[in-house]
């Protein structure tokens, strides 16, 4: 069930929405606007993998929310775009409090027959746009921040396969995975002025998992999972990140599968072995290596497999 209305109220508050005129942006933009806060839209209305945009995509969302509701509509993914929709959140709400990086796209393809010109698009979109985003957004936080506004709350949308990895998606997940670092710096970065930044990895039904061709029978299974998850569970829990209620979670990495919301470990040092002085000899190394750290190895498990089990909602 969603949370009744008056739980986290965001009246007054204006958010910044990537890609929030489809899938998992625009019930997140909706969640939002529901509880009260002025949205910007900031979706180019491209295919999933990043082409044919279309104005009327978030121009219709924009409209379909009504007052409080605006469309951007160029490609988020440079500097001066990004500094453009964050003064157009500015301009036209009075400030910026809420940004949520959403915006994504997919070019897959196996390492091995992978185009840089696909990564160099991956990358852009999923990792850089957050960076332009923040890098506008920020300066305007702290000022907020000093002037005595109520301090803002940064969402990045990663993926679990950003945690995991998954075939034929090094752009996908290198993007994913950079969003945790850019994640981690900011929450420290930002840490004095109040303002949290923390990492989704959703799981909901959107175009792009109708889009999975499944190459084998665990995906098959996977996907129709996948497909009963709609995608308002994700958008409850970033308004709860985004409430005065979360002003202690930063820099934290959760997960959310419909009624599911998992706390994500990061990476810390899980074993320690200590060489020898002088160097170390090949064969002691390899007793000290299977002996200690061997048992401790992160197996090569997709994000798929893990998450293949039947979702809660
Ligand atoms: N659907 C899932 O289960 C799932 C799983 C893991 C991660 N994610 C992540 O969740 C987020 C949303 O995914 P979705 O499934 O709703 O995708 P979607 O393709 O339905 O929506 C993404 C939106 O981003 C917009 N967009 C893309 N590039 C843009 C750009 N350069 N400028 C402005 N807008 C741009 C698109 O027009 C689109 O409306 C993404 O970050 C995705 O990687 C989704």
């Amino acid at each position: 069930m969603t949370a009744p209305l008056h739980a986290t109220p965001l009246d007054g508050r204006v958010a910044l929405v990537t890609g929030g005129a489809r899938g998992i942006g625009l019930a997140i933009s909706r969640r939002l606007h529901a509880l009260g806060a002025s949205i910007v839209l900031a979706d180019s209305g491209v295919s999933i993998a990043g082409d044919e945009p279309d104005p009327t995509v978030a121009q219709a969302a924009a409209s379909e929310l009504g007052a409080r509701a605006q469309a951007f509509t160029d490609d988020i993914a440079t500097a001066a775009t990004a500094e453009a929709a964050v003064a157009l959140a500015v301009a036209r709400f009075g400030g910026i409090d809420l940004v949520v990086n959403n915006a994504a796209i997919l070019r897959d393809a196996f390492i091995f027959k992978a185009q840089p010109a696909a990564w160099d698009a991956v990358l852009r979109t999923n990792l850089s746009a957050a960076f332009y985003v923040l890098a506008a957004a920020t300066p305007r936080l702290r000022e907020q921040a000093k002037a005595g506004r109520a301090p803002g709350r940064i969402v990045n949308i990663t993926s679990s396969a950003g945690l995991y990895g998954n075939f034929a998606q090094a752009a996908y997940a290198s993007a994913k995975a950079g969003l945790l670092g850019l994640t981690r710096v900011v929450a420290m970065d930002m840490g004095r002025s109040g303002v949290t930044c923390n990492a989704v990895a959703p799981f909901a039904a959107t175009r792009v998992t109708e889009a999975i061709v499944p190459a084998n029978g665990a995906q098959t299974e996977y996907k129709a999972r996948a497909l009963k998850v709609p995608p308002r569970y994700v958008a409850d829990f970033v308004a709860f990140l985004c409430s005065a209620q979360a002003a202690t979670v930063s820099g934290q990495v959760f997960g959310v599968r419909g009624r599911e919301v998992f706390l994500f470990s990061q990476p810390r040092p899980r074993e320690r072995v200590l060489l020898p002085e002088g160097g170390f000899d090949e064969s002691e190394f390899s007793v000290l290596f299977t002996q200690r750290l061997a048992a401790s190895f992160t197996g090569l498990e997709t994000d798929l497999e893990a998450f293949n089990s039947d979702p809660v909602v």
